[in-house]
């Protein structure tokens, strides 16, 4: 049975985990480290005993205190398909609505089937593509959830 809890600095290792497996070119270990520092009263990780099973990070955004933003998402391979994905997107929403945040923002891929899936289920609305959003070829989904 896996344990959600918010993310903690000493999370660093586990996060470089995650996300290695998770991604190919990924967030850089600067930010990674900044995440937990930053964002962690609004990101949870998931742990089985002292194994990183998958993490979702948050953020409140600096002058639009009740816009929040989903920044992070993943779930290792071996973990996956098995509900933790949505749980620690419901434990982020929870803590986003508590700071009084009331619409909540993120980005996809748009080839990211799976992630999109997820979002949709949990009430994220497709906003359309930005395209170029991470440089030129590299567009993003806009999505958006009212809280
Ligand atoms: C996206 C990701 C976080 C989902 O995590 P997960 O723990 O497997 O997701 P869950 O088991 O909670 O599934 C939640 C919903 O996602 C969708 N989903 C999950 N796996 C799916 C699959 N293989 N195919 C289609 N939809 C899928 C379904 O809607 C599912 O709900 P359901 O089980 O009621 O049908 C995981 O696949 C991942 O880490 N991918 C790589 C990193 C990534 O792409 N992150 C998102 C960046 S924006």
């Amino acid at each position: 049975m896996a344990e959600l809890r918010t993310l903690q600095p000493e999370d660093f290792h586990h996060l470089l985990t995650i996300e290695t497996e998770s991604f190919d070119s990924g967030y850089s270990p600067y930010f990674i480290k900044m995440i937990p520092v930053l964002f962690g009263n609004v990101s949870y990780i998931a742990l089985d005993e002292s194994e990183p099973l998958g993490y979702a990070a948050a953020a409140i955004e600096q002058g639009e205190r009740d816009r929040g933003w989903i920044i992070s998402m993943a779930v290792r391979p071996r973990a996956r398909g098995q509900g933790l994905g949505k749980k620690l997107m419901e434990k982020c929403l929870d803590a986003l609505e508590q700071a009084g945040v009331r619409r909540v923002h993120l980005t996809v891929a748009p080839a990211n089937k799976v992630a999109i899936e997820l979002y949709s289920q949990l009430g994220f609305a497709s906003s359309g593509v930005m395209p170029d959003y991470f440089g030129p070829g590299e567009h993003r989904l806009l999505m958006i959830k009212p809280l």
